[in-house]
């Protein structure tokens, strides 16, 4: 079915800019940034839109992307040496695809794996060629996405200030992250190379409700499917506006209209939770990889999740630790877009996540997750 496969409930995230709802803004944004080579930041809450605002605004004009996805790589192998061979075999594969020979033979060359520093060195100096010379074809957009990943190796930061000295505004690079600011981050003096070398950050936001339904309506008038207010207006509170979320929803809905069966709310919600649980496990167990007291974590969450916030006092006494430590952890989880401030409280961003940190086998799911 055409509007499952490039609409609004597409599961993709390269789609036409007409199926991309909303952010006309953010899409204006990002498209004036592109066509000007700057460097940039997407932050956001997971599943608010930014791989898919980004990727499909830099598909629809003349540009090479190339989308780099730190989370390809499993949490237990990333390494310095695995985001270079990730960045490279992304640049070989829109050499494939586009014939560039020039670029295939530099690429052939670099290996960052089971090698001396000496080769590593070069091989860097070498993907710098590659991307010389693809900027010599077009203009290029290299998006790095997940790039919260990256932030403990400050060579990386060093590679791309270097980079982008070199190359911009022929090369821009977007840089995507699931944390509050991307930027702030950025700026910090461990990835510092990057200082003054970022322009405006893009923030996206969960839709309010009247969006929400608003995308929920337009998408299923799209796929030909009619459906009650009512479970719109329902499904547009329950699911946080989080466009992953609605997207999600309207598929399930239609792929059930499909095979002929009755529409109910609370199956779909049902439906929805079973199939996305293990992913939100997945993404806590990543949020919290390498902390220490990772139980504190979690059963602060699952205190937010019961209570329905916590507050710094309150996680202070339920740790038995100084509020400035209880502090520490309620920082964290916010910037891992886990928990939200709210004046002097902390809630769960997600209401998706909210239900996964209420069901009996949270904590063990999370923690045999964590590498
Ligand atoms: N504005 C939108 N219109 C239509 N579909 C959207 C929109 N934004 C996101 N989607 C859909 O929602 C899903 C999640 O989007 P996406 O992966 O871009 O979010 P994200 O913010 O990058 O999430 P994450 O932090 O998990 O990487 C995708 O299937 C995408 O197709
Ligand atoms: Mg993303």
């Amino acid at each position: 079915m055409r509007c499952l496969e490039n609409g609004i409930f597409a599961k993709t995230t390269v789609k036409p800019l007409s199926s991309v709802f909303d952010l006309s803004n953010e899409k204006k944004v990002v498209s004036m940034l592109v066509n000007a080579g700057e460097w940039f930041t997407v932050s956001g809450l997971r599943r608010t839109g930014k791989t898919t605002l980004v990727r499909s605004v830099a598909n629809s004009f003349n540009v090479i992307p190339i989308y780099v996805n730190l989370w390809d790589i499993p949490a237990e192998n990333i390494s310095l040496d695995s985001c270079f061979e990730l960045i490279t075999n992304s640049v070989r594969k829109v050499a494939e695809n586009r014939g560039l020979r020039k670029v295939l033979k530099i690429v052939d060359k670099i290996s960052f794996f089971g090698v001396s520093i000496d080769i590593k060195v070069r091989s860097q100096i070498s993907l710098t060629d590659a991307f010389r010379e693809l900027c010599s074809k077009g203009r290029v957009v290299l998006i790095i996405d997940e790039v919260q990943e990256l932030l403990r190796y400050s060579g990386a930061f060093k590679y791309l200030a270097a980079l982008h000295d070199e190359l911009a505004p022929s090369l821009s690079v977007v840089f995507l992250g699931s944390i509050a600011s991307l930027r702030n981050v950025l700026e910090r003096p461990e990835s510092g190379p990057l200082y003054g070398r970022l322009s405006e950050e893009i923030v996206l936001k969960p839709f309010d409700e009247i969006t929400s339904r608003r995308l929920l309506k337009a998408g299923f008038e799209e796929c030909n499917v009619s459906i009650d207010d009512e479970i719109i207006e329902e499904a547009s509170l329950r699911l946080g506006g989080f466009a992953g979320w609605l997207t999600h929803f309207g598929r399930i809905c239609v792929l059930q209209h499909l095979r002929g069966e009755k529409i109910r709310l609370e199956k779909v919600l049902q439906h929805l939770e079973k199939e996305v649980i293990l992913t939100i496990y997945g993404e806590i167990a990543r949020a919290l990889t390498e902390r220490k007291k990772v139980t504190s974590y979690l059963r602060v969450l699952r205190y937010a999740a019961e209570m329905g916030e916590v507050s710094v006092s309150a996680a202070s006494k339920l740790l038995g630790k100084a509020p400035s430590t209880a502090i520490t952890y309620l920082k964290h989880l916010v910037n891992r877009g886990l928990l939200k401030k709210d004046n002097e409280s902390y809630r769960i961003a997600d209401p998706l996540v909210r239900r996964a940190v209420l069901r009996s086998e949270f904590e063990k799911e999370v923690k045999v997750r964590i590498v």
